[in-house]
């Protein structure tokens, strides 16, 4: 698949068949976050893939009744939760090099979407999901405290596509020179 068709064809998906995904696609997902590039190359991401409905359900419920992707996290396969090492991204022997601090959210940003891209290319749904409760994600998945819960994503085949949200027209976000507005 061409890469600007992937960018512009991957949908957030919200219905799921409940089809397993092979260890063979799996592998290759891992494989997209591994690559990934980060933060002098330091790799914070740590990827929790569950697949027990109870350990699903579990997560689901860390969602508000209203986020569209509660029932995806069900209804898929399987869920990957990514996550973050602490004060590595952006560091440098133990102190922050920007004024951003921890670059983590950067770096795990960068490798989710690898993961969906890969998986959209391969005939997979996915959906970012940030709206969750962390604290509560952490505990049930027993995440040390110097691990970050970022994000996750239920991941399986497409039960139906998403339609695509409109998309700012470039002159709403592109300038040129400089910021406008002040001269
Ligand atoms: C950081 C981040 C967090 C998101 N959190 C949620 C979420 O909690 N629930 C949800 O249904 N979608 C969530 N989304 C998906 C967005 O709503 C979706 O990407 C956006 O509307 C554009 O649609 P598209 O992915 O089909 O292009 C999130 C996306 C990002 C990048």
């Amino acid at each position: 698949m061409d890469l600007m068709d992937a960018i512009k064809g991957r949908r957030s998906i919200r219905k799921y068949k409940p089809d397993p995904v092979p260890e063979e696609v799996l592998r290759t997902l891992m494989d997209a976050v591994r690559w990934t590039p980060s933060w002098a190359n330091t790799q914070c991401w740590e990827v929790i893939i569950v697949k027990d409905p109870a350990m699903k359900s579990a997560l689901a419920n860390t969602l508000t009744r209203t986020n569209p992707s509660l029932s995806s996290m069900t209804e898929a396969p399987l869920v990957v939760v990514l996550c973050g090492r602490k004060g590595v991204s952006g560091f440098k022997k133990g102190e922050a090099t920007t004024v951003k601090g921890d670059w983590l959210m950067f770096d795990i940003g960068l490798a989710m979407q690898s993961l969906c891209l890969v998986a959209h290319s391969l005939g997979l749904g996915t959906v970012i999901v940030g709206n969750f409760d962390h604290q509560r994600v952490a505990e049930i998945l027993s995440v040390p405290q110097n691990i970050d819960v970022v994000a996750m994503t239920p991941l399986g085949y497409p039960a139906a596509e998403g339609s695509a949200p409109k998309r700012k027209e470039p002159s709403g976000f592109i300038f040129y020179e400089k910021y406008p507005g002040k001269q």
